[in-house]
């Protein structure tokens, strides 16, 4: 149990200090194994250990070992100098990590999410993700459902691991296994140095320059812009932070 030891104590084997007072013998929350600290920090490399990396850092992990264990998202935590509610809430949100208590059994090296929205339900989800639990192995592989991929105009549609299959059948689904086709594929994007040489986001540059904030809400409230969560609020939030003293990190669209 790393804490333990003379270093991190102040000199005094065996207690825990946060650095603010009085020690303890245990840290907050769940301990960690040495190897769980030596695999994180491993795996981290010498990337900053910035809490806005956190994220990258739980793919990481999930992407290393299949699933997020109590002792990684510990060990994570201490490495990091964050709460382990915070990992722990951070992890737990995203559907795709797997995090796994302890005494709990890590899931198949190999995750089948089927799309259960709209689109893919009318175009045979039920029927295909019922062939999938049919046909295939669940000690090899789990098949679970998922929300849109947003890829309603190829449903039905799911995802092998990282890679997603349109007008997904269970034969492409076991040919992509054989070939061990299960990673993300990346189409030939336009980059943000080739849009912004293009001309992209002239305005916005132009009302950056122009420093004036007012001028911006007006814009964006005149563009109607509406989304999913905070985007729908987007003119009225730039006015409520304007109002705000100090600095702020926002959630969400911008
Ligand atoms: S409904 Fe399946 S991808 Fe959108």
């Amino acid at each position: 149990m790393a804490p333990l030891d003379s270093k991190s104590s102040g000199g005094e084997p065996g207690v825990w200090k946060s650095g603010r007072g009085r020690g303890r013998r245990l840290p907050k929350g769940r301990v960690y194994s040495d190897e769980g600290l030596a695999a994180v920090r491993a795996l981290l490399g010498d990337r900053p250990r910035r809490r806005d990396l956190l994220i990258e850092f739980l793919h990481l992990i999930q992407d290393a070992y299949g699933h997020l264990s109590a002792d990684h998202l510990a060990a994570l935590a201490f490495e990091m100098k964050l709460g382990q509610a915070e990992v722990y809430e951070t992890a737990t949100f995203y559907a795709h990590f797997d995090v796994v208590k302890e005494g709990e059994t890590p899931p198949p090296a190999l995750t089948i999410r089927v799309c259960d929205s709209l689109s893919c339900e009318l175009a045979g989800a039920e029927q295909l993700r019922a062939a999938l639990e049919e046909g295939l192995d669940p000690g090899q592989v789990r098949v679970l459902r998922a929300p849109c991929m947003g890829r309603c105009d190829t449903a039905p549609v799911l995802e092998l691991g990282h890679n997603h299959i349109d007008h997904a059948t269970p034969e492409k689904v076991r040919a992509a296994i054989a070939a061990g086709d299960t990673h993300a594929h990346l189409p030939d994007y336009e980059g943000f140095d080739a849009y912004a040489a293009a001309g992209g986001y002239a305005v916005l540059k132009g009302l950056r320059a122009g420093g004036d904030w007012e001028a911006v809400q007006d814009s964006v409230l005149a563009a109607g812009l509406r989304g999913l969560g905070g985007a729908g609020f987007l003119g009225a939030q730039m006015g409520l932070c304007a109002g705000q003293s100090g600095s702020a990190l926002s959630g969400g669209e911008w």
